[in-house]
């Protein structure tokens, strides 16, 4: 049994406060205290999970003491007593951090569904925050940028299917971040402790792909002087990557679907077969659905491969996270190169953010590394930008928004920083790859700043 969820209720009136001990005691860890000084007390040495604080109480109110509390526990959870017909002041309490309220008299009833759901999506939250930390450090998730939608949901997926040994298909132009998510499903799954064997399939002779996938005997053909074993046999117990699938030719796909199907393999001139157990993750740049309409890719093989299906959308598709990049991979090339650029200039903001990155995000890449090699200066502005990029920059629009616009989009980018970080200055600005006196200068360009302390 998990220890009980601890409550600290404060209330000036004893039998209330008593009250509420008894009906309590029996599922929490119950603590007291008759008014907030005494409360902050218990808190300064106590894990406490819920604060349950009347609101009128002499010296110090319920909503002073729950500001005060969470400014030093964030992560607490205060439900605010208050009498009835004191909407104002229970609006008041939500407002500044309380996650519900209460009328009093207290339906004791009504209060254990009360704790009981807002334990539960604490629960949740930490569960969520302990498993993004868990990713981040396991397979560098913290080097994979993306705060639109659809990479959220991409990420969702990979943390879903990556406990099971579903086939994986992962379809995205060219430098959207197949592999890494090949990886990362890998590396987060239960056979993160199995080898994680890449093969790329466009790169080899399909003879070559055949006996480098399956292995072969001794003899099996001119120059087969040893018995090999193929890749899907390394990768026994672990993970199996094929990367541009699209490119392997029929009799290949042949051997292929047989392997899925039956889970073992025939080395090239053998004659037994040979269990395997990996899992597969398949990848492509193209539609392998109109192959197959084509007659290009076995129909069979499609839907074996078709189970899970990843697919990542190109970067011009997501705006948002194009500024991202740009700032992360800003602080990874000034790290590296021992550089100081400390961003952008805002036009050039305007026509990266406009330019239609064929690349995706390897040509970003590269983009920025370039940049930061070459250019010189405090910022990184449009003459630093390659000469071709600039000329067929803009999807045919005018690729430079004007300034008003790129401060506006720059301002959203450090007010959504600040917001996702609850106004903590250090975090945001190393989310957004900037150093935080170049923070500290926009916000006071932008007149961003209270509200956001
Ligand atoms: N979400 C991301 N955040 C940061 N960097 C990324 C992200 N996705 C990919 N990258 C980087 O972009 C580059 C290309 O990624 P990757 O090799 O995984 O793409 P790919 O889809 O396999 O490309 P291709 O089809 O050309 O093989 C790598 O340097 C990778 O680290
Ligand atoms: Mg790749």
């Amino acid at each position: 049994m998990k220890s009980k969820p601890v409550v600290l209720i404060v209330d000036d009136e004893k039998s209330a406060r008593d009250g509420l001990v008894r009906a309590l005691r029996r599922d929490y860890r119950v603590f007291a205290a008759e008014n907030g000084t005494a409360a902050l007390e218990v808190l300064a040495g106590q894990q406490i999970d819920v604060l349950l604080s009347d609101v009128r109480m002499p010296g110090m109110d319920g909503i002073t003491l729950m500001q005060r509390a969470l400014a030093n526990h964030p992560e607490l959870t205060c439900i605010i007593l208050t009498a009835y017909g004191d909407v104002e002041l229970a609006v008041e309490a939500m407002q500044r951090g309380a996650t519900d309220f209460m009328t009093k008299p207290i339906n004791l009833d009504k209060l254990e569904l009360v704790l009981e759901r807002v334990l539960k999506a604490k629960h949740i939250e930490l569960e969520n925050e302990q498993l993004r930390v868990q990713l981040d450090h396991k397979y560098g998730l913290e080097n994979m940028i993306g705060n639109s939608a659809p990479m959220q949901e991409v990420f969702d997926t990979v943390r879903q299917v990556a406990s099971s040994r579903a086939t994986v298909l992962i379809q995205g132009e060219s430098g959207t971040g197949k592999e890494l998510v090949a990886k990362a499903i890998h590396q987060l799954g239960s056979r993160s402790k199995g080898p994680f064997v890449a093969v790329h399939c466009a790169a080899l002779s399909q003879n070559l792909l055949e006996s480098e996938l399956f292995g072969h005997e001794k003899g099996a053909f001119t120059g087969a002087m040893e018995r090999r074993i193929g890749r899907f046999e390394k990768a026994d117990g672990g993970s199996l990557f094929l990367d541009e699938i699209s490119e392997i030719d029929a009799s290949v796909q042949v051997k292929l679907l047989r392997a899925l199907e039956e889970r073992q393999i025939e080395r090239v001139g053998g004659d037994a077969p040979v269990d395997v157990d990996s899992r597969l993750i398949a990848a492509t740049n193209r539609d392998l659905k109109t192959m197959v309409d084509e007659g290009e890719f076995r129909e069979d093989l499609f839907y074996r491969l078709y189970v899970v299906v990843i697919t990542l959308p190109p970067l011009r598709d997501r705006q948002d996270d194009i500024l991202l990049l740009l700032n992360h991979y800003l602080a990874v090339f000034n790290k590296e190169n021992d550089k100081h650029f400390e961003g952008f200039t805002p036009a050039a903001y305007g026509l990266l953010s406009a330019y239609g990155w064929p690349g995706n995000i390897r040509e970003l890449r590269n983009m920025v590394e370039r940049m930061v090699v070459l250019a010189r200066g405090r910022l990184l502005d449009v003459k630093d930008i390659p000469p071709q990029m600039r000329e067929t920059g803009g999807r045919g629009k005018g690729a430079v928004n004007t300034e008003m616009t790129v401060d506006e989009m720059e301002k959203q980018m450090i007010v959504q920083a600040l917001e996702n970080t609850a106004g903590n200055r250090t975090k945001a600005a190393e989310k957004l790859g900037i150093s935080r006196r170049t923070l500290h200068r926009k916000l006071n360009q932008y007149g961003i700043g209270k509200g956001h302390e």
